[in-house]
């Protein structure tokens, strides 16, 4: 087969990595892909929303796969027009990439269909909302209605804080046509884990889960990243809380969409919170995590190839008892530019990634890097690598990723130094 894998970051690569051991694939391009990606597959200069650039590449090149990484791509139909010139894709529809493209549509299908979820309202008029935040009291939960890149969730302690909110989203000052409606929700305690399952609009593959660290800084202090690491498979998962995840949430929301007339056809990435030990729906993404995909396909055993395709091509069904996954815990690390995810520096190169490669059981994906005219490995964006690892127990797999982020030369980078550490914390415990 021919694969075009569209995306450029540690999540394309971890993706890239495995399809290009498929037995299926002969050849695979990426676009835009990144320095890593070039390792695995010839990296076309197409921007990942370019819809029309991605269609002609795949015409001319006899594509058979599309796998489309980013939200942002299917969100503005690129599944569709791949579909209309039969081409074979990997990724949800338009109407169905609303479940992330859109908080109001995925609170309005939970509450349709009894998916346990924050309680919540939804707001195009500021009065209207000041009035369910003074109702509801803080601490509260504003989110712009749109796609933010991971940036339009504010927690607001206060009412006050909640009322600023809504003023910055819905004057479009703070996230443009995203925030020109809100949802308000409920604020909910507990601790988070991303669960993950592949879906072609009516049989359902539970993939695993995993958990993410969002913070900058160690301890889970400082601002809000993309994700500064992540582990698979969390360490609260159980058989009973992996029943709960895929009867109350999983498996409504695939009947659910299926019966709105807007099937979904994909992964399903559901971002829970445990409140007292009940499973809630947080958000839904409608693709990889990134970092999550990157430990993720470390523990894929199976060919990742024909799981793709079974989903594209609606025969799930076949293959689901056949899947195969390590039983190791994998955990990756992410690096970042120093200053992220504020401002920082871009070009800094990057030395020594064949020494992080050699440390056994880990591998080095890359997000944001290119090389440069010389053939120096530089960085080019804010979260840079992702060094993963397989191990035994989270700490061992912690051991082995840490020992390969040393080997890394790279004075303008860093990383925290306690991914993993929920679980490390619980193992002791028991
Ligand atoms: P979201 O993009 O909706 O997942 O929100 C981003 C982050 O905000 C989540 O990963 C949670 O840590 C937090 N969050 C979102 N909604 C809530 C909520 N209702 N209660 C508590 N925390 C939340
Ligand atoms: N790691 C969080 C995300 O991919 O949205």
């Amino acid at each position: 087969m021919n694969i075009l894998l569209v995306g450029s970051g540690g999540r394309e690569h971890a993706l890239a990595w495995k399809i290009a051991q498929s037995e299926h694939c002969d050849t695979l391009y990426c676009a835009p892909g990144n320095a890593g990606i070039a390792a695995c597959a010839t990296c076309v200069d197409i921007k990942d929303t370019d819809i029309d650039g991605l269609i002609a590449f795949a015409k001319d090149n006899a594509i058979d796969l599309v796998v489309v990484g980013p939200e942002a791509p299917l969100v503005a139909g690129l599944a569709d027009a791949l579909a209309r010139e039969n081409i074979r894709v990997f990724g949800p529809s338009q109407n169905a990439a609303q479940l992330e493209g859109s908080k109001a549509f995925m609170k309005d299908l939970c509450a349709k269909y009894a998916i346990p979820t924050a309680a919540y309202g939804t707001f195009s008029d500021a009065d209207d909302a000041i009035a369910f935040i003074k109702k509801n009291g803080a601490p509260i939960v504003v989110k712009a209605d749109g796609l933010a890149a991971g940036k339009g969730v504010i927690i607001a302690e206060t009412k006050d804080d909640a009322i600023a909110a809504v003023h910055d989203m819905l004057s479009g000052n703070a996230f443009g046509e995203s925030g020109h409606r809100v949802v308000i929700e409920e604020f909910m305690d507990g601790e988070e884990l991303s669960f993950f399952a592949l879906t072609d609009g009516k049989s359902i593959l539970p993939l695993t889960s995993a958990q993410d660290h969002k913070r900058v800084f160690d301890g889970d202090k400082g601002p809000n990243t993309g994700g500064m690491g992540a582990y698979s498979p969390a360490h609260m998962m159980t058989p009973k809380l992996h029943d709960a995840i895929m009867e109350t949430i999983i498996r409504p929301t695939v009947d659910g969409m299926k019966a709105e007339g807007c099937p979904f056809k994909g992964v399903l990435y559901a971002g829970i919170m445990l409140v007292g030990g009940t499973p809630k729906l947080l958000e839904y993404n409608i693709r990889f995590g990134d970092p999550e995909c990157q430990p993720i396909m470390m523990r894929l055993e199976s060919d990742l190839v024909d799981i793709l395709t079974a989903v594209a091509d609606e025969t799930l069904e076949n293959i689901i008892h056949q899947v195969r996954w390590s039983s190791q815990t994998a955990l990756c690390v992410v690096m970042a530019a120093k200053g992220y995810p504020g401002s920082y520096p871009k070009n800094t190169p990057i030395g020594s990634l064949e020494q992080a490669d050699a440390v056994d059981g880990t591998k080095t994906f890359h997000a944001g890097t290119a090389q440069d005219t010389d053939g120096q490995l530089v960085s080019v964006g804010g979260r840079v690598l992702g060094v993963t690892a397989l191990g035994q127990t989270t700490e061992d797999a912690q051991a082995k990723a840490y020992t390969a982020v040393d080997t890394i030369d790279w004075p303008d980078g860093f990383c925290r130094r306690d991914i993993g550490w929920r679980a490390i914390k619980a193992q002791k415990a028991a």
